[in-house]
């Protein structure tokens, strides 16, 4: 299954997330998931583990016979921010950062370069005309941003600059920001859902996993009736499948992380089953609203 980016540019919709896996632990994984059949790698400068992702996808490209074009490889700007005492990319810095992420990947491009966050304020047009050059260049295939609200994509409209690609947001049930889809779908921008495995027990439980997720919302995954036990049982599939199964239905990208080799190839199994139209409807009553993903709270709503 594939999401037609602008400029035709065709991307996995199942894509293998890397937050919070180690430089040493990465490269088994993400090996692991090119052997799965995974052709979606999403990476980041925050993560610290370009290096070890750039390996695995050189060794699996040559254990698999795959060329560069059969894998799509996105990693991310950190924009830095001025409230947590951190120095703010500029334009320059910005194309540096690239090369950088580059040079870590030993790749010549990427297929898709994100600015993390709307952190940066004041720099933020700077940042994206640099992403739009770096385009130019042709060191990124396809460009986007992370974590904008509407008032951040239509900032980039007044500049008069060509707008994103992509937004990668938290999306799943308990957060399905439906006037920001709609806003993003208005404007032809394509939408990578994050983070889809929030509700359930096991998201996230390792020390130092951090997130705003609410004592509430931990208990609601715990309980034996939880709809999506329900959903689970009745399509014979695991919890996980039916929260990323809806995030395909929905038509967006999803990045689905593990670390275990039996979790990493039950989350590229979604093609076999369906959610029927009702159960759908029910998912859509489930919303509450922000997404958890981040400890410091929703990024979408960063000023
Ligand atoms: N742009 C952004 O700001 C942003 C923010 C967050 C995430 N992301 C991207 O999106 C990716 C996914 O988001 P995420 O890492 O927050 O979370 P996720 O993929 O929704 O969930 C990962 C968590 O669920 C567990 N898990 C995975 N598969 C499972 C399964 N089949 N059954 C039970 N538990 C399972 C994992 O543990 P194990 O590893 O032990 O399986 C881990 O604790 C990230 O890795 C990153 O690439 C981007």
């Amino acid at each position: 299954m594939q999401l037609t980016l602008n400029q035709n540019i065709q991307m996995p919709m199942i894509g293998f997330g890397t937050y919070l896996i180690s430089d040493d632990d990465v490269q088994p994984a993400v090996l692991e998931a090119l052997r799965t059949g995974y052709r979606h790698i999403d990476t980041a400068e925050a993560y610290g583990n370009e290096h070890g992702v750039g390996l695995a996808i050189h060794t699996g490209m040559q254990e698999l016979g795959l060329s560069r074009e059969d894998v799509f490889v996105t990693t991310k700007l950190y924009p830095g921010n001025e409230a947590w005492g951190q120095p703010v990319k500029t334009y320059q810095s910005t194309i540096d950062s690239l090369n950088q992420s580059l040079s870590n990947l030993k790749l010549d491009y990427v297929d898709l370069y994100l600015i993390h966050a709307p952190l940066a304020k004041e720099q933020r047009i700077e940042q994206w005309q640099a992403l739009v050059e770096l385009r130019q260049m042709g060191k990124a295939r396809a460009i986007g941003v992370s974590n904008y609200g509407a008032t951040h994509i239509d900032e980039i409209k007044s500049a008069g600059l060509p707008l994103p690609d992509v937004d990668q947001i938290e999306l799943h049930p308990w957060s399905q920001k439906p006037a920001l889809t709609s806003y993003l779908k208005d404007h032809a921008i394509s939408i990578i859902a994050y983070s889809s495995l929030v509700p359930l027990s096991t998201w996230r439980t390792a020390p130092g996993q951090d997130s705003a997720k609410s004592e509430d919302m931990k208990q609601a995954g715990n309980q034996a009736d939880s709809p999506f036990k329900m959903m689970a049982q009745k399509y014979g599939v695991s919890e996980a499948q039916v929260l990323l199964r809806w995030g395909l239905q929905k038509g967006y990208a999803i990045l689905p992380k593990s670390n275990n080799k039996t979790r990493i190839q039950q989350n590229f199994d979604l093609l076999l089953f369906e959610i029927d139209a009702d159960d759908m409807t029910a998912i859509t009553a489930m919303d509450r609203g922000d997404g958890v993903a981040w400890s410091v709270g929703d990024p979408t709503k960063v000023s």
